[in-house]
């Protein structure tokens, strides 16, 4: 089954179309205190929609947030033909998307994102869930929203470091595309925005990782691929944490893709100068890692009992070029160090 990706300006008009076509007896609106006051003015054709609102932010997607969802459901009368609306960005996709999942065995839902990241990851792909004793995403289920609605409209109240953070993730996506993608990425000024070019980029990203769920919906091999970055990635952002200076997710990203992109280069052969075309990106969009290399024993443990690590060792998606990745390959503790060491020396650290 595949999810209906829509791409548009007008997302009242578009949103209203499906609510219309879909004979729903009820119709529930989920956003946070921010998407509340900034994006359901712009929807009129939910003034009549039940209103679920929770706290925004990563920490509030948890158990007691999903009860709340659950409960005002219920309170709504909600029954197996009604439609939960999810309006923000990945945390109110991810735990709206497991309220509506999960609520009397699975009822619709739409996800109309709010910022870039979950334009391009969060909303799309059919991953839900919610944090759990400390872990990200430790519970949740696969499925998908019977729609996506995907509009820049709702970009511009964003702060340029959300936008970058996103960014991370088209860029991402490029890379396991192809080549011609990944240098029309690196080629968009992000410091002035051009927002129908961004949502033509936008839309062939979203496109990069319809392709690759819908061969491998529940990540048994092939969707492995859309982690490239996120071993190192998870474990920079984890280690910023640890030290009380988090830093937003496609950051920590940005300096994954370059330092797997290094390993990459050194085990598989990627291209040098692609290598190099990548860090200048990324040294320029999204400066420096806070990172010695007092840090690697840690960010190697961090690896070590990330998720995509079955055995203790270091699992990565790796690319012998842009278009051309292997999944599950192991890495070496010492090639890990050595590309750390070279992703310092490439950010300037
Ligand atoms: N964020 C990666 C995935 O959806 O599989």
């Amino acid at each position: 089954m595949t999810q209906q990706v829509l791409y548009c300006n007008n997302v009242d008009a578009t949103l209203n179309n499906i609510i219309e076509g879909g004979n729903y007896n009820a119709v529930m609106v989920l956003v946070d205190t921010n998407t509340h006051k900034l994006v359901l003015p712009k929807l009129p054709c939910l003034r009549r929609a039940h209103i679920i609102e929770i706290t925004p932010g990563d920490d509030n997607k948890n158990l007691d947030s999903l009860v709340h969802v659950w409960q005002l459901m219920h309170n709504a009368g909600a029954t197996r033909k009604s439609l939960l609306v999810n309006v923000g960005g990945g945390s109110v996709t991810d735990l709206g998307g497991l309220a509506a999942a999960t609520f009397k065995r699975g009822i619709a839902f739409i996800n109309i994102p709010t910022t870039l990241l979950a334009a391009v990851d969060a909303a799309v792909g059919g991953k839900t869930g919610i944090n759990f004793n400390g872990l990200k995403n430790e519970i949740g289920v696969f499925a998908l929203a019977t729609s996506v609605i995907v509009s820049t409209c709702f970009f511009h109240t964003l702060p340029p470091k959300e936008l970058k953070s996103g960014y991370a993730e088209m860029i991402k996506h490029a890379m396991l595309r192809s080549q011609k993608h990944f240098f029309e990425l690196l080629d968009f000024d992000l410091g002035k925005i051009d927002k129908n070019k961004l949502l033509e980029l936008i839309r062939s990203s979203v496109k990069t990782k319809e392709d690759i769920v819908n061969q491998d919906p529940t990540e048994q091999g092939l969707r492995k691929a859309l982690n490239l970055g996120h071993t190192v990635g998870h474990a920079l952002e984890s280690l910023a944490m640890e030290h009380g200076k988090p830093v937003p997710h496609g950051y920590a990203i940005a300096w994954g893709l370059v330092t797997e992109a290094v390993i990459s280069h050194m085990t598989l052969g990627f291209p040098s100068d692609d290598l190099y075309i990548l860090a200048r990106f990324v040294h320029d969009n999204y400066g420096a890692p806070a990172v010695t290399c007092d840090h690697y024993d840690r960010l190697i443990s961090f690896m070590q009992h990330d998720k995509k690590s079955s055995n203790g060792e270091i699992n990565c998606t790796l690319l012998k070029k842009c278009g051309d990745f292997t999944i599950d390959n192991t890495i070496p503790p010492d090639t890990m160090k050595t590309a750390l060491d070279i992703l310092r020396d490439l950010m300037g650290v």
